[in-house]
């Protein structure tokens, strides 16, 4: 198992360019189901959740064309058969967002079958939003055997109010209702970029959507998409997880290819850090030259702080001056980071979903597991700045979702290394 090694202590100087938001990608792809035409996409990010989502659309029958450049990072789907409407269970369970297929199926097939995801480390996320959703399109669901079934001739429009906010259950839905009979208005939705980004391409495929990045989305339905192309929006996750890098480290780093507009929340809070950052058209160049004060946080739905930033926060609180209180609202279970940044030596209390942190703590390399994604990212973060060599493992997680990581870092003066060789 694949293990990163990192000596902490370099200021981070240089760019680093930011790669395509697999939160995005991954909905786009599942959309390409919608038509027989091809659908191509650029700024793919290389990630091993990408690889999983091609063997899910591979499985069911699409061609599925996937390739890394130096210029381009590019897939061409081509859904022209769907032999198997299903995704299963060994899917699935690497892949929760494997369950965004179940909308394009349905609608386009007039059958799916996917498999229910189960447990997750950071909270229980159901789906059962998506499956409300669906049974207000006309869609006939059942449930055994751990799968959910969907089926319907043709979804017909209604109108869903959300519960809850939702990113892929207000994309599910999204994708569902372009090809349902009539109107749909989708109330409550989510409004991040990554919802805007998939429905700029399905109306580049012929759907009609408005309102997308708004909490209105309007959809009338149509009888065929056809196919597209379309570049993916910047990864404003890993752009925030490098911008806490070069701040961490007292860097001076250009992120680059991002969209600094996407990343509003994720600014003010370094701001009232003392993170000096300076953005440009695309780019933000971030300053680690100033001591930084604690600050509280909220994670919210977008445009609020992302729950997916608030690991890499809490390893910046952690070198703040003063108590940093950090509440989590979207996931229940989302602190599995805060202990092991205590073992290396970071001064962290839990109080249900508020965690205490408290600042300024030297931290000191240890041997470290990584338990998810975002987790991951910011035991990289304390290790840039440890004392040693920090040593972590079940690196699987953060390549789920950060490209090359350790390249990107090293390029920029950490010393960083890969024990092992699975790049996804
Ligand atoms: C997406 C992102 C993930 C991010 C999360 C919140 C992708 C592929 N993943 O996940 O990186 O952390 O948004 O910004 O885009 N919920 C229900 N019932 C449902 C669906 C959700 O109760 O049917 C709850 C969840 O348990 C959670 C909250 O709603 O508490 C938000 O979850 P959701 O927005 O659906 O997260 P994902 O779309 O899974």
């Amino acid at each position: 198992m694949d293990k990163l090694v990192i000596r902490g202590g370099e200021p981070l100087l240089g760019t680093v360019r930011v790669s395509g938001a697999k939160n995005a990608a991954l909905p786009c792809m599942a959309a390409a189901l919608l038509t027989d035409e091809p659908v191509i996409l650029e700024n793919i990010p290389q990630v091993r959740d990408i690889e999983t989502t091609r063997k899910l659309l591979a499985a069911m029958g699409a061609e599925v064309e996937l390739g890394y450049g130096r210029a381009h990072h590019r897939t061409t789907i081509h859904a022209k058969n769907l032999a198997t409407p299903e995704a299963s269970y060994e899917l699935v369970k690497t892949m929760r967002a494997s369950t965004l297929v179940l909308g394009p199926l349905v609608a386009r097939c007039g059958r799916a079958r996917v498999s229910l995801p189960g447990g997750c480390a950071i909270g229980q996320r159901p789906i059962d939003l998506h499956i409300k959703g669906l049974e207000r399109l006309g869609a006939k669901i059942t449930q055994e055997h751990g799968y959910v079934e969907a089926k319907a001739n043709r979804l017909r429009g209604a109108e869903i109010l959300f519960d809850k906010i939702t990113v892929t259950g207000t994309e599910d839905l999204l994708m569902a209702a372009t090809l349902a009979e009539g109107e749909t208005v989708l109330q409550n939705a989510a409004c991040e970029p990554e919802v805007a980004d998939l429905a700029a391409l399905l109306n580049n495929m012929g759907a009609k959507i408005q309102g997308a990045g708004t909490p209105t989305i309007r959809v009338k339905g149509v009888s065929k998409l056809k196919g597209a192309k379309h570049r993916i929006i910047p990864d404003r996750i890993e752009a925030g997880t490098f911008l806490i890098a070069g701040a961490l480290t007292g860097g001076d780093l250009n992120i680059a290819n991002c969209d600094p507009a996407h990343l509003t929340a994720i600014l003010a809070k370094l701001k009232q850090t003392g993170v000096k950052t300076k953005p440009s058209k695309d780019s933000v160049r971030v300053m680690g030259d100033n001591p930084f004060s604690a600050s509280d946080l909220v994670t919210e739905e977008y445009p609020g702080f992302p729950t997916d930033m608030q690991a890499q926060f809490m390893a910046l609180a952690t070198q703040a001056e003063g108590t940093s209180i950090i509440t989590e609202n979207i996931f229940e279970n989302r602190f599995m980071h805060a202990q092991e940044l205590v073992r290396m030596g970071a001064n962290i209390r839990i109080e249900g979903r508020r965690a205490v942190v408290t600042g300024k703590t030297p931290l000191s390399a240890a041997a470290v597991l990584a338990s998810d994604l975002r987790a991951s990212a910011s035991l990289v973060l304390a290790a840039l700045v440890a004392d040693g060599e920090t040593i972590i493992d079940r690196v699987y997680h953060i390549d789920r979702g950060y490209e090359k990581i350790e390249e990107k870092l090293k390029a920029v003066g950490a010393q960083i290394k890969r024990i092992g060789n699975m790049l996804p």
